[in-house]
């Protein structure tokens, strides 16, 4: 049995809009700048298997959850697993088994974490065939982005760029941050961030997305070299409202924040009103990502206790 782990990512600057037309798949009208999240992690298992296609199934093993795949997420995970099987010359069929440490419904997207499990998972099973020379990370990033863009960016750890030029780790000496998410929403989104790249393309406020990006990852940049945190906080505050707002203005419309994410918000907003912000953003769903700089302890947890009515999936800090 082959096996591999990967952690998911949190994007600071997003990945949102692709060009339907580009043949290669999941290639981004703009660069984005994410945060690996470490706690929160996917495990893919690989089984030789004598069926005559490629299954997956819910992977149980202890301190693993089970995972939930709809079938057009099972389609989907297959499929790149048939894309990696074919650029590494694998013969065979065989069994994929799948779990996160995360409960599944708790409104995590898992698809990050899962797929760059996946591509390192087949990697490794590459490997064990002979079938494969080492392979630099960027390249292995490269691959996973063919199964679902922002696995690409889970292949490292820290800070990661994905821009024209491909994946690459940033930001080495730049802040440590604690990740906390409040969980608002457990469903099922009914517009997937994959529907919502293309349906964003359809917004009046489209135009000038690109240069927008640019300069909000021009400022971010500079705010982390100069740890100016609350310049920092103020570009992923505005960076995800951008990105929602391209949500609201699609044609048609479509909304993840529900009446607890704008709760949560004004809460954060009036909380943190007189001092100095941690990074807070949201992907494409209603729950709401907070990362702590060191030295916001404290306000970690006095935020703790104000949105104790509400779930957090808390990172600890060893
Ligand atoms: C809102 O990577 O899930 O989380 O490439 O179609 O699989 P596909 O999309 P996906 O898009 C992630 C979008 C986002 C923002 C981000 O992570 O940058």
């Amino acid at each position: 049995m082959i096996f591999a782990e990967a952690p998911s990512n949190i994007a600071l600057i997003k990945y949102m809009g692709k060009n339907p037309e580009v043949s290669d798949t999941n290639r981004p009208t703009n660069a984005s700048l994410s945060y690996t999240l470490d706690h929160l992690r996917s495990r893919v298992e690989i089984q030789n298997s004598s069926a005559e296609s490629d299954s997956w199934q819910a992977l149980q093993s202890p301190g693993w959850l089970p995972i939930e795949l709809s079938e057009k997420g099972r389609e989907k995970f297959l499929k790149h697993f048939q894309f990696l099987k074919k650029h590494w010359g694998i013969h065979g069929c065989f069994q994929l088994s799948s779990a996160n440490n995360f409960p599944a419904g708790a409104g995590i997207a898992s698809s990050a974490s899962s797929f760059a499990a996946l591509t390192l998972a087949t990697y490794e099973l590459a490997k064990s065939l002979n079938l494969t020379a080492d392979v630099s990370r960027s390249e292995l990033a490269d691959l996973s982005r063919r199964g679902s863009g922002s696995s690409g960016r889970s292949l490292f750890s820290g800070y990661c760029l994905w821009d024209a030029e491909g994946f690459q780790q940033v930001g080495q000496e730049w802040p440590q941050l604690m990740h906390d998410l409040i969980v608002l929403d457990e469903e099922h989104k009914s517009v997937s961030s994959s529907e919502a790249h293309l349906r964003i393309l359809t917004s009046s406020q489209f135009a000038g997305r690109i240069d927008r990006v640019d300069a909000r990852l021009k400022k971010l940049f500079e705010a982390f070299n100069q740890a100016d945190i609350s310049s920092g906080a103020q570009v992923v505050w505005d960076e995800f409202w951008d990105m929602h707002t391209l949500f609201h203005t699609s044609q048609p419309p479509f909304f993840y924040m529900n009446e607890n994410t704008m709760k949560v918000l004004r809460l954060i907003q009036i909380e943190c009103s007189q001092l100095t912000w941690p990074l807070v953003t949201m992907d494409a769903g209603a729950n709401i990502h907070i990362l702590y700089f060191k030295g916001q302890e404290n306000l970690r947890k006095h935020l703790h206790k104000c949105l104790s009515e509400f779930k957090i999936i808390s990172e600890v800090i060893s």
